[in-house]
């Protein structure tokens, strides 16, 4: 049995979970108790002699648990020798060495460190013709059935409910066999094909009636992404438009979450509907605003009935009547807004989220990539300049990959038509364009730009965020562009976050002395760059904490791109006007490279400007739905206390 000692939950709590599911602090602890689990399997069967049957999964999820895998074999001597393996699933056609191939994966991420025997690997082959699949993936079964089944499938979930490949729809005696792969799983599989068009349509997936005869099943899923299809697998009805929901009908099947995919299920999202608990100001806050929002009704108008008929008559009982409470909220809630993000002089400052003095303060805004800031907080930039604040900005990383190559095509192209025009004769400088030109023209769909090709589509990128800067006021020298090294690796994988990552960081804001800094806090994607940048500060800050300057330093995180903050985690709201929007999207619109269809687009087809104005103007609605004035649009931010 899998154990969490961050998840205390009962049963009676877990009442609307259908499946087992444990909650682990984060995915490294959960991967290292699946590993254990699995080791433990192993370990048994050697103990009797017998192979240990595993269904194995690709992806970025397993990462954690290959790699611990790997660590138990080389550092405590777990042998896989008795251990026999079938893949879940492969693209289709693809050639087993390409570096897309889920056979290079498992070889990199496990077989090529562990002492499993090769002819005990099985995944599916993507270079079958057509007419081969059919037999192929009956004897693939057949396989599996003359061993006994499999002991133990290690499953991830898409961001539709698909396990394997099992597409919204499949029925829940599937068979293995071949597949069209749905809008949203191409999508996300088409940031490491480097676009959509380069995404394969199909593949060769183990059936769920063979997951399903799995001796135990561990479902693993990290990050907020993946919190609401957790939610309509584990609480929701079974159906195969989500086929994890599948697993509840499973007789030994586990859920092994993250905080973050958990961050939707009832006893975490909304506790007091399972249990009775403690209500702290925060929890009252999340509830009242739910309720109100529920039942669309502005806060001041919730009544004792509204309370008690939505589980909430504790709270009541706790500090009503409703009035009392509503107004204790309302005003938490209008304390947020204000158009003074770094602070208002001379007023008094003790409702307001910012501190009244220094009346002119240092502000070092981070920005994970080069369009971050003015996407997620562009208006509030802007602001915190035309106040007066000596505001700098920082650009984390060079942003190189998410430009085109046409794009950097046309960029190199120039500038070697005007040397040929001008009769300026190739040297080193302009040497770069030529080998970039050259390799661009030629380059193959799996091949990893030069560095030539780097450093142009870096500058194309620089050119695009110094723009920006110079468009909300900055002077030059407020603009650093710090080019992070854990960014530079070229491809969509990048490496963790090192010693010299935490340096730059650190020099930077020694250098400013900041009163404000603004960071990107997206967690929605634990392995993403802005998660890298964000713990780069964070390590940063506490490292420089015992520093003097460090004592008058506020932290604000903003969400970047792809998500907010909840409602009822704002702690700061800065309203922008119909004209401020306006200007934003000017800013935004420096940003050419990342307009018109980007390279990694997400499941999201707006474009950035979109987005944002479109989730800033959710944000001011649902302050206006809450009873509150009603602006064009808000920026949202939240403190981190260090
Ligand atoms: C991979 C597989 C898929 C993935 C799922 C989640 O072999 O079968 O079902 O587990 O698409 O992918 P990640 O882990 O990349 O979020």
């Amino acid at each position: 049995m899998i154990k969490s000692s961050a998840d205390k939950a009962t049963g009676f709590e877990k009442r609307f979970e259908n499946v087992d599911t444990v909650v682990f602090e984060d995915s490294i602890a959960a991967s290292k108790a699946v590993a254990n689990e699995i080791a433990e399997l192993i370990k048994l069967k050697q103990s009797k002699n017998e192979n240990c049957i595993l269904g194995l999964a690709t992806g970025s999820t397993p990462k954690g648990l290959y790699a611990e895998l790997v660590r138990l074999h080389k550092e405590e001597g777990l042998s896989f020798k008795n251990v026999i393996s079938f893949n879940l699933d492969e693209y289709y056609p693809m050639e087993p060495d390409s570096v897309y191939s889920y056979v290079r994966f498992m070889n990199e991420r496990l077989f090529n460190h562990v002492d499993i025997l090769p002819e005990n690997v099985h995944i599916p082959d993507g270079k079958l013709s057509k007419e081969e699949i059919s037999a192929y993936c009956n004897a693939y079964e057949a396989k599996i059935e003359a061993l006994g089944g499999i002991d133990l499938q290690v499953l991830g979930i898409g961001g539709n409910g698909h396990i394997g490949f099992n597409e919204s729809g499949s029925l829940q005696n599937s068979k293995t066999r071949l597949v069209a792969l749905d809008h949203i799983t191409r999508v996300a599989a088409s940031k490491d094909f480097g676009g959509l068009d380069k995404t394969p349509r199909t593949a060769i997936t183990l059936g769920v009636k063979k997951i399903m005869e799995a001796k135990r099943v561990v479902l693993m899923a990290w990050g907020e992404g993946k919190s609401n299809i957790i939610k309509a697998s584990v609480e929701g009805q079974v159906t195969n438009q989500v086929p994890a929901s599948f697993l509840q009908e499973h007789r030994n099947a586990t859920f092994v979450i993250d905080k973050s995919a958990s961050s939707k299920l009832t006893r975490i999202d909304t506790p007091w509907l399972v249990e009775k608990i403690e209500w702290t100001d925060k929890m009252a806050r999340k509830a009242v605003l739910g309720l109100a929002l529920s039942l669309k009704k502005p806060i001041l108008m919730l009544t004792d009935a509204d309370y008690i008929e939505n589980g909430m008559s504790d709270l009541l009982a706790d500090s009503g009547p409703a009035y009392d409470i509503n107004i204790k909220i309302f005003n938490k809630v209008q304390q947020t807004i204000t158009g003074w993000p770094g602070g208002k002089p001379n007023a008094d400052d003790s409702k307001r989220p910012e501190r009244a003095e220094p009346a002119k303060k240092r502000a070092l805004i981070f920005s994970p990539h080069p369009d971050d800031d003015i996407i997620s907080m562009g208006g509030t930039f802007k602001r915190l300049q035309e106040q007066g604040h000596d505001v700098h900005v920082a650009y984390q990383t060079s942003g190189n990959i998410a430009v085109a190559d046409d794009e950097a095509l046309r960029f190199a192209a120039f500038v070697c038509d005007y040397n040929e025009k001008f009769g300026i004769k190739s040297s080193e400088a302009t040497l770069i364009y030529e080998k970039a030109v050259d390799f661009l023209k030629n380059k193959k769909d799996s091949e990893i730009d030069i560095p030539e090709v780097r450093y142009i589509k870096g500058l194309i990128r620089k050119g695009e965020a110094r723009a920006t800067a110079q468009f909300v006021g900055l002077p030059d020298e407020n603009i650093h562009f710090m080019e992070l090294p854990f960014y530079e690796t070229g491809t969509i994988e990048k490496n963790p976050i090192g010693e010299e990552d935490i340096k730059i960081t650190m020099d930077l804001i020694e250098e400013i002395k900041p009163h404000q800094i603004y960071a990107a806090g997206d967690l929605a994607d634990p392995h993403g760059t802005h998660k890298v940048c964000l713990d780069a500060i964070f390590e940063s800050v506490k490292r420089l904490k015992e520093k003097p300057f460090m004592d008058d330093c506020w932290v604000w995180l903003y969400r970047g791109a792809w998500q907010e903050w909840g409602i009822d985690e704002i702690e700061m709201a800065v309203p922008m006007s119909p004209g401020q929007v306006l200007e934003k999207r000017h800013g935004i619109f420096k940003h050419q490279s990342q307009k018109d269809g980007v390279v990694f687009q997400g499941s999201d087809s707006r474009e950035f400007w979109q987005r944002a104005e479109d989730r800033n103007r959710e944000t001011a609605e649902l302050y206006h739905q809450l009873g509150l004035a009603h602006y064009a649009a808000m920026e949202a931010f939240v403190r981190w206390i260090f």
